[in-house]
């Protein structure tokens, strides 16, 4: 319940103060645990399950992931210290923090690409409710028993009607986001933090039912095996540059780096720990499940002679097949479907929280109204995906067989998050931005260890050189034959 000011923050104390009189109830976790839960909770989701696995899949597995690993080091960690640490000292959401900590002077200057970087999580929720919805009702149906008599050719089947409904994607939509509403309206100690824990909790104890499952079918050495050994001709099949671009695109993706997300959770914790630290848990929690993921989802298809890199549709049609198969593949298939329902409800209510509190900085809005007009704005914004699976079929942004999804996917996760994390690194550390001093002591305030100011180099010129390249690199390749 109050604005921290940090005496190293310079200007930003004097705009915090002045924020304060506008914005006296700033509400925060009432704890640590549940900082870190959600903000994992908002890293957590179908990047770690249904991106992950068939990304890894389609370049190989093995060096890929150990490419992905490298990338999560050298830009998720840096961008994860750096943009908590603008949500920390800046104690609003991102295009707010933006304007609080950089000089007068240069408002526009990080405060107008900010805004535009935040609606990156406008455009992720637009596609992201439609999978959410998907697995909702794929855990119903297994629940039910649904997929009890189904071979390969009905699971595609399954999928195909399931697509071609937009009622039924629309109902999928509606209690997804109807969710993330409830919960967001409830404030954040009282609702948020509580369902947030609950549902990490779940969501770790079925992924470990279903890790200690997977590893017992007959085919998990397989499995393993081309989820962990390297295949060095798929790696370079597609370029070494492609597939760099694309481990970089996942490291963003999987952490929801770049948009503010993690800003926001940023603003809601105390200065007890140093960012380094909870930089370090999150990326760990995150990682632990996409591993994890993989050693579920890879044994599986081995077992039961299946391809693990058809590309999206792994999740919703190679697997139910998968389970189809399985001695109790019912319950198993409604335990996974479930658990993948969870962490994407994590996500999305995570990511949402974001706009409501945008609402609630930016125009005043009360939580509650905040949330009603997010809500109703973002299950609108929601259709022109599920019609692009339908009624709008004929429509291919981005090529043959591409529907909106890929095209919305496409300006996030290959455009918006990283670019929106190159803004990120390069305002930390312009004077003309928040500038190092600042940065270093924000982000080294609290216990535990503390970034070195001997990386400084390589954050002030490393993180955005690299990031611009392979975006170029992923413009380049998707654009040019
Ligand atoms: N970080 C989120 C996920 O992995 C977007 O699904």
């Amino acid at each position: 319940h109050r604005l921290r000011t940090h005496s190293a923050s310079g200007h930003a104390a004097k705009s915090g103060r002045d924020e304060m009189k506008q914005n006296p109830v700033r509400e925060n976790f009432a704890s640590r645990a549940g900082f870190l839960l959600m903000a994992a909770g908002c890293a957590i989701g179908l990047g770690n399950v249904w991106r992950f696995s068939y990304v890894a899949g389609q370049y190989g597995g093995g060096y890929f992931v150990l490419l992905y690993l490298l990338f999560l080091a050298v830009l998720g960690f840096p961008v994860m210290v750096m943009e908590l640490a603008i949500g920390r000292a800046g104690q609003s959401t991102f295009p707010a923090a933006f304007r609080k900590l950089s000089s007068r002077k240069s408002r526009l200057r990080w405060e107008l690409p900010a805004f535009v970087f935040f609606a990156g999580n406008l455009i992720l929720l637009m596609f992201y409710t439609v999978v959410t919805g998907w697995l909702l009702l794929y855990a119903q149906a297994f629940l039910r028993g649904d997929f009890q008599s189904t071979d390969a050719a009905r699971c595609a089947e399954l999928f195909q009607e399931l697509l071609d409904s937009p009622l039924r994607q629309i109902i999928g939509v509606a209690v997804g986001i109807a969710i993330s509403v409830a919960v967001c309206s409830g404030g954040v100690r009282r609702s948020l933090e509580r369902a947030i824990k609950w549902m990490m909790g779940g969501l770790f104890l079925l992924l470990i039912v279903l890790v200690v499952r997977a590893l017992q079918l007959p085919g998990a050495g397989d499995g393993l095996h081309f989820f962990l050994a390297p295949d060095w001709e798929k790696f370079i099949g597609h370029g070494m540059l492609e597939t760099m671009h694309a481990a970089m695109a996942q490291a963003f993706f999987t952490l929801s780096l770049g948009v503010g997300s993690i800003a926001i959770c940023g603003s809601y914790t105390g200065r007890d720990h140093t960012l380094a630290k909870e930089s370090f848990w999150i990326i760990g929690l995150d990682t632990v499940v996409a591993v994890a993921a993989g050693m579920i989802i890879f044994p599986a298809c081995a077992t039961y002679g299946i391809a693990p890199d058809s590309g999206p549709a792994l999740t919703f049609i190679t697997l139910p097949n998968v389970f189809h198969n399985m001695a109790g593949g019912m319950l198993w298939g409604a335990i996974f479907f479930v658990f993948l329902a969870i962490a994407a409800l994590s996500t999305l209510i995570a990511v949402f929280e974001n706009l409501v509190a945008f609402g609630m900085d930016q125009w005043r809005w009360s939580r509650i109204r905040s949330a009603g007009i997010f809500g109703g704005a973002l299950f609108v914004l929601s259709l022109p995906c599920v019609f692009g699976f339908n009624l709008w079929k004929k429509y291919e942004p981005l090529g043959a067989g591409s529907t909106v999804l890929d095209l919305e996917d496409f300006i996030v996760s290959d455009n918006m998050l990283p670019l929106g994390a190159l803004h990120i690194a390069i305002f930390t550390f312009s004077r003309y931005g928040w500038s190092e001093e600042n940065f270093y002591a924000e982000a080294n305030t609290g216990r535990g260890w503390r970034l070195s100011r001997r990386a400084a180099p390589f954050f002030r010129f490393g993180v955005p050189l690299l990031i611009l390249l392979l975006w170029m690199i992923g413009i380049v390749k998707r654009f040019l034959p």
